[in-house]
């Protein structure tokens, strides 16, 4: 882990608030999914605060892409860079997603921009031969993540509250469909969501390894402001050191 300066190669326009910064940088070599970079989102210290960014896509060209959304201050300015900018970055860090050697047939699923880690996991895990089942749940569906953006061999379904696109509802509901083919779950959304699937998964504990990635705020990145505990059956630990990916088991109910 260092500090170290991303040169923007572009930034790309995935929908109104949706876009993927494309970094070129040598540490990004050694990033997995579900590592993150803090960037400083500003020219000045203020904010203060830097932002994480996961590894989203890797590029032919050598670029890695992060994806973010405008909401935000922050995102706002990541999306005003232009080629040839650079973004001061800190990385890489955290643990990621790791596949278990006899797992070949993954299920993930994906809520907002939680889905930004699962795409890098999905591109490396068909590369290694896996099948791939990605579900993405979303309000409606100008909320769906690009379906042409991933690897034609992911089988993506979607999911939509207000059935404007894919199967109307949740995740949750066909859960028990889905679990049944997969032998390793990755989960990346809302605590609400994380919560939800530890109950339906309860009963498939001893048969299905499950990691999530939880959504902690970072600011230090290095295990020292405690900004970013979460409690597992060991006590309270850094995600940001830890984590963000842990088995499902571990953390606390
Ligand atoms: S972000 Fe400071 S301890 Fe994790």
């Amino acid at each position: 882990m260092h500090q170290f300066s991303g040169q923007v190669a572009d930034v790309e326009t995935l929908g109104p608030a949706l876009h993927v910064l494309w970094l070129v940088a040598p540490e990004f070599l050694a990033m997995g999914s579900g590592q993150f970079v803090l960037a400083r989102c500003s020219e000045s210290f203020d904010p203060l605060l830097r932002r994480g960014l996961s590894l989203h896509q890797r590029r032919a060209d050598g670029a890695h892409g992060f994806l973010f959304g405008t909401s935000k201050a922050w995102g706002r300015w990541l999306a005003a860079r232009r080629p040839g900018d650079h973004v001061d970055l800190i990385g890489p860090l955290g643990r990621g997603f790791r596949r278990e050697p006899t797992a070949h047939r993954l299920l993930m699923i994906a809520e907002g921009l939680g889905i930004a880690p699962l795409v890098a996991l999905a591109e490396e895990a068909v590369a290694a031969g896996c099948t791939v089942t990605l579900l993405q749940e979303a309000p409606t569906a100008s909320r769906l993540y690009p379906r042409q953006r991933l690897p034609e061999a992911v089988r993506v379904v979607s999911y939509t509250a207000d059935g404007s696109a894919g199967r109307p509802g949740r995740v949750l509901d066909d859960l028990v469909e889905w679990q049944e083919a997969a032998d390793q779950l990755f989960i990346a959304g809302s605590a609400r969501l994380l919560a939800d699937l530890r109950v339906r998964l309860a009963p498939v504990a001893a048969r299905l390894p499950v990691q999530v990635m939880v959504e902690e705020r970072m600011a230090c990145g290095v295990g020292a402001c405690l900004g970013c505990v979460v409690f597992t059956v060991e006590g309270p630990v850094a995600s940001c050191v830890e984590g963000p990916v842990f088995d499902l088991w571990r953390l606390a109910g």
